[in-house]
């Protein structure tokens, strides 16, 4: 039996501080264990990524095994071969597939057909290991979730969404300031607001004041690059500038999954700036996705 990470529910509040119990260790260099040797992870990238990429195939070389990059250029579902075959012939080969897409249903059709451990390196919909990345950074620097306030400023993408996710596991309290037109997913958010504090505001001001952690992202994402100009107007008002930051607490940390666009999203200052952690963010990729799949492929027994 094996499982599968597609969205951050999918891991109990537990099961969540065990994985970050891990990832700490990793990080420490504490864990110093193989438990992926002689395992293969294919790693289907459907959009561009430079952390994702090469924080899986590190990591999963840092546990013994070994990586596959596969570009829609290289193989057959890129010619139209259906997603549930390949997943069905990855699955005689490797132990575990990680896949970057569009549509969250070809993850979970992925998922459904695949033998071995299917890990959402983002969707349209939701980026799983970024916030578990992100909320690791959050435990690094101001020793946990609990009692913080975190603020989300600008679109309710992938992102958002898995921050609600994270919410709704672990309890903190979250405010998006969004756009009208730009907010998260209803569904994602009605659930997250049966256990969380979950507030979507219009005004950035607002999502910042007191909080810990004030995190952004680009203003189109991948695939949406010829609404650029359509949402740098939607957009304006919503820079995370240093004038914003002096609303959150003193200690606060800015957080920002990369790339970035300086100017837009964020004023140079502020991510280059010493509330900045979005470099620890980054190396908690690895960190994050090692415990990942050491957690979901170790005990994996290939068919
Ligand atoms: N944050 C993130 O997922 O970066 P990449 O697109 O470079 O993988
Ligand atoms: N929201 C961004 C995240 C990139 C890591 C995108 O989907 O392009």
């Amino acid at each position: 039996m094996h499982r599968d990470f597609l969205a951050i529910p999918d891991f109990s509040a537990q099961e969540l501080r065990e994985l970050f119990q891990l990832a700490d260790a990793m990080r420490a260099g504490t864990f110093v264990g193989h438990p992926l040797a002689g395992k293969s992870l294919a790693m289907i990238f459907m959009k561009s990524s430079t952390r994702t990429r090469v924080s899986f195939e590190v990591g999963m070389w840092q546990l013994g095994g070994h990586a596959l990059f596969l570009s829609p250029r290289d193989i057959q579902l890129g010619r139209g071969e259906p997603i549930a075959d390949t997943a069905r012939v990855l699955s005689r080969y490797v132990d575990g597939i990680m896949i970057r897409t569009f549509a969250h249903a070809e993850v979970e059709q992925l998922a459904k057909y695949a033998d071995v451990p299917v890990i959402n390196g983002l969707t349209d919909l939701l980026h799983p290991c970024q916030v578990l990345a992100d909320v690791l950074t959050v435990r690094q620097h101001l020793g946990g979730w609990e009692g913080k306030r975190i603020a989300w400023i600008g679109d309710g993408n992938n992102m958002a969404n898995s921050w609600i996710n994270a919410a709704y596991r672990l309890g903190f309290d979250l405010t998006l300031a969004c756009p009208e037109g730009y907010d998260p997913d209803p569904t994602i958010l009605a659930r997250g607001q049966t256990t969380a504090m979950i507030r979507v505001v219009r005004d950035p001001a607002e999502a910042v004041d007191g909080a810990d952690v004030v995190n952004t992202d680009v203003w189109a994402s991948m695939g949406q690059e010829e609404e650029q100009e359509r949402r740098a107007r939607a957009f304006a008002g919503f820079t995370v500038t240093s004038a914003l930051m002096a609303k959150a607490k003193r200690s606060a940390i800015f957080l920002h999954c990369l790339p970035a666009h300086r100017g837009e999203e964020v004023a140079a200052d502020v991510i280059d700036g010493p509330q900045s952690r979005v470099w620890d963010e980054a190396e908690n990729r690895l960190h994050a996705q090692k415990a990942v799949m050491a957690t979901l492929m170790e005990d994996t027994a290939q068919d």
